[in-house]
């Protein structure tokens, strides 16, 4: 979609749709108040009024769009109200519209231009790739919206601009995600990172598994042993070492299906699980928009990708398998396979001497329950890197919860005949797991980001979200990483 900002007062500017965000209670243009019985539009959250100024007004349709409080408004608020406006433009067949806000104290013009931009692409989003027979109503794209303020600001513009790299980066992580397991085996998605680096000019290395046997990827290839999909190690580099500056490492859990192995799920708990790579399309997402962006950092993308398969070749409950680090690992349910395949990935991570290691997993069902789909569960080994992430949460409005992670919870995972086992049991299951990733950053600054409830969506509750993927993490991420920019 073209996004373009102009000046003047909204009413006045010709267009087929004009949207108008109003806060609750907010006294309207007198010539929008003339149009309406005052009770029928009062500005609550998520209110729309559609009204046809017929001649009285140089625009053919205006929409009223209540943003809820004007105390409360906030970058999330126009997220979601920028994303309800251009679904309602797509619902009226309107090509180009415009919209605007009215009596609300906005953000900084620079956040504002990005949040409305991410609004407006994330709500367009749509996968339809494996639809036939859509209605020309149905496939109708939304080509232009106008922003018009009432003072010139380039910063408007320029958020604009990184809003729509970010919505990229988001729609890149949502499209891989969707992607059904078997179109998307951990080869494809080695092919997908090979594709970005070419696209992004990063440094793409894709490790096949008779190289992982070479170097003694046991948790990967155990966990991979099962499918007649081979695993995969991806690194992806973006920027070099330098004297002062910071490395940060990105690692993402890569599980293309998850059966669950021989401890396999049951029916209805395997549906969704093509979503088990949410966390490797974060960071392809956050690195694509890294390299659209040119951020002078230096970060390395990591992906232990591999399909949990049940087979005659697949790893089995009470096997110990030998990780990169050299620590054994009893298998007590191969359905724990994610922390097995990170163990690697993390231990890996340590060669780059990382600032910190910010890893992101569909880990556990355990941290559903605890949160829902409305936060992302945290658990970090260095406090000033979780505050920092923290912010990062508070900046791109995807939602972060911290849980603890005390040496309790290491105890839980000790094993009679191996170093540790994979699971803990029931009891505080997010946290157990979270304590056995711990085991392989060495003295490194850690947060694990468990996204199992926030990755995927049968019931959408922001307007920019559909259903299916969300693509979380990749806003998440790319404030973090902006954070360590000047
Ligand atoms: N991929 C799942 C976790 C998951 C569940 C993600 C639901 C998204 C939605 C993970 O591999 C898993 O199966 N975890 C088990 C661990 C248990 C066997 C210790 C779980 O949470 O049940
Ligand atoms: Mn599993
Ligand atoms: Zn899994």
């Amino acid at each position: 979609m073209l996004i373009t900002t102009t000046t003047g007062p909204l009413l006045q500017t010709a267009s087929d749709l004009a949207v108008l965000f109003s806060p609750e209670g907010a006294a309207l243009p007198a010539e929008v108040a003339a149009l309406l019985e005052p009770s029928d539009f009062t500005g609550k959250a998520k209110e729309l009024r559609l009204l046809y100024p017929r001649g009285v007004l140089p625009i053919k349709r205006l929409l009223l769009l209540g943003l809820g409080k004007a105390e409360k408004l906030d970058g999330e608020a126009l997220r979601q109200a920028a994303a309800t406006a251009v679904r309602q433009a797509q619902e009226l067949q309107v090509a180009a519209f415009t919209l605007g806000l009215f009596g609300a104290p906005t953000l900084p013009a620079g956040e504002l231009g990005q949040v409305l931009a991410e609004g407006l692409e994330l709500g367009a989003y749509r996968f339809d790739r494996y639809r036939t027979g859509l209605t020309p109503a149905q496939q109708f794209v939304v080509e232009q919206a106008t922003i018009v303020t009432e003072a010139a600001n380039d910063d408007l513009a320029a958020g604009v601009a990184l809003g729509q790299v970010v919505a990229r980066g988001v729609a890149l992580a949502r499209d891989l995600v969707n992607a059904p397991g078997g179109a998307l085996p951990p080869s494809a998605l080695a092919a997908a990172a090979i594709a970005l680096g070419q696209r992004g000019g990063l440094k793409v290395t894709v490790m096949d598994k008779p190289q992982l046997v070479e170097q003694g990827f046991g948790g990967l290839l155990a966990v991979g042993q099962g499918s007649a999909n081979e695993p995969y190690f991806i690194v992806l580099e973006h920027g070099a070492p330098a004297e002062g500056q910071p490395t940060l490492c990105l690692v993402g859990k890569g599980i293309t299906f998850d059966s669950g192995g021989l401890s396999l799920k049951p029916a209805d708990s395997m549906v969704t699980m093509k979503m088990d790579m949410g966390g490797s399309a974060a960071v392809l997402g956050a690195m694509q928009v890294l390299a659209e962006l040119q951020l002078p950092l230096h970060v390395v993308g990591l992906i232990a990708t591999a399909e949990n398969m049940p087979s005659a070749t697949a790893y089995r409950p009470d096997d110990v398998l030998t990780t990169l680090s050299g620590k054994t690992v009893e298998v007590l349910n191969t359905d724990a396979e994610g922390r097995i395949v990170l163990a690697d990935a993390l231990f890996y991570a340590q060669r780059y001497n990382p600032t910190a290691i910010i890893e992101l997993s569909t880990l556990t069902g355990a941290i559903m329950v605890a949160l829902g789909p409305h936060a992302t569960g945290m658990m970090a080994t260095d406090q000033t890197l979780a505050d920092r992430v923290k912010q990062a949460s508070e900046t791109s409005g995807e939602r972060v919860w911290q849980m603890p992670l005390w040496d309790e919870y290491r105890e839980m995972i000790k094993s009679e005949i191996a170093d540790i086992k994979n699971t803990g049991g029931r009891m505080g299951g997010a946290l157990t797991a979270a304590a056995f990733l711990s085991h392989f950053v060495g003295d490194f600054p850690f947060v694990h980001l468990d996204i199992a409830g926030t990755a995927f969506t049968e019931k959408p509750s922001k307007g920019y979200q559909t259903h299916g993927a969300t693509g979380v993490g990749v806003r998440l991420l790319t404030a973090f990483l902006r954070s360590y920019v000047g």
